[in-house]
């Protein structure tokens, strides 16, 4: 099927479910989705129940969109995303990002749990993603061009839109929550990297290194849509530490680190976007 019917025919699925008219997307990453069960008003449509739709196979990932009302906001949520490593091509694993644009998204919000590449970030504190390094080794644009959501060539000079991060900085600052900045940069996964590939992160210029994220904000980006990207730093990268990388420890810092995530969450929906 092309990606194009895919798109519409799923925008039509939630649109016969319910008449909800979402102005915020929120992406939430490992160990970060129960943020969606603060929505007032929740409609639960299961990404298994979408015809075509990809299934979310990660642990710690749920698989469904959650649509409410959070601080007068109304908003789509993903619980749980779909990754690169998956096996899913990024045209089809940012799908959904699409689908939130047709639905009314303008601004969207990307968290994910990342590897800290900056050694002087604490375990468990927040980043606010400043850049991006695309080291997927893919685009997600590539193939065809879809006209109806943006040009072939897309500027990617302002990917995390700079208004926005003025204001959340400055919006954390005041409400007290420590927000550290840097570049993000996606390796392939699954396997984690190896302390030489962290070093030549370090020296290509990121702060912190994940697995996702990225080809959704190019997405979002080719759509027009203003982006905010939050990575919560749930391990020391590859040979900072003498300790192996597990995703039950990604899992369970970014858990930990899950009363301040909220805590952000609310500054931006209140103060940013
Ligand atoms: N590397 C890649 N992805 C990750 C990491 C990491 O160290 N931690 C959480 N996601």
């Amino acid at each position: 099927m092309s990606m194009k019917i895919l798109i519409d025919d799923t925008v039509q699925y939630i649109q016969g479910k319910t008449d909800f008219k979402p102005e915020i997307g929120i992406v939430l990453g490992s160990g970060l989705g129960s943020f969606a069960d603060k929505l007032e008003n929740p409609v639960y449509i299961d990404y298994g129940d979408i015809p075509g739709f990809p299934v979310s196979t990660v642990q710690g990932h749920k698989g469904r969109f959650v649509l409410g009302e959070r601080l007068g906001r109304k908003i789509i949520a993903m619980q749980g995303r779909f990754h690169f490593y998956e096996g899913y091509d990024q045209d089809f694993l940012t799908m959904p990002i699409r689908v939130m644009k047709k639905l009314g998204v303008e601004k969207l919000l990307l968290t994910n749990a990342a590897g800290g590449v900056n050694t002087s970030f604490p375990v468990g504190s927040l980043m606010m993603i400043t850049d991006h390094i695309n080291y997927s080794g893919k685009n997600p644009l590539f193939g065809a061009n879809l006209d109806e959501f943006g040009p072939r060539f897309p500027d990617m000079g302002d990917v995390y839109t700079k208004d926005l991060r003025v204001k959340l900085k400055a919006a954390a600052n005041e409400a007290g929550i420590p927000l550290q900045e840097g570049v993000y940069m996606i390796y392939p996964g699954p396997s984690y990297e190896t302390p030489a590939e962290i070093r030549m992160a370090r020296t290509l210029g990121a702060d912190a290194v994940g697995m996702s994220t990225v080809p959704e904000a190019i997405v979002a980006r080719h759509a027009g849509i203003q982006v905010i990207g939050v990575s919560c730093i749930s391990n020391m990268a590859a040979g900072i530490l003498d300790e192996p990388l597990s995703h039950a420890d990604v899992v369970e810092v970014t858990a930990r680190a899950h009363n301040d995530f909220v805590a952000l969450l609310e500054v931006i929906l209140e103060k940013v976007f």
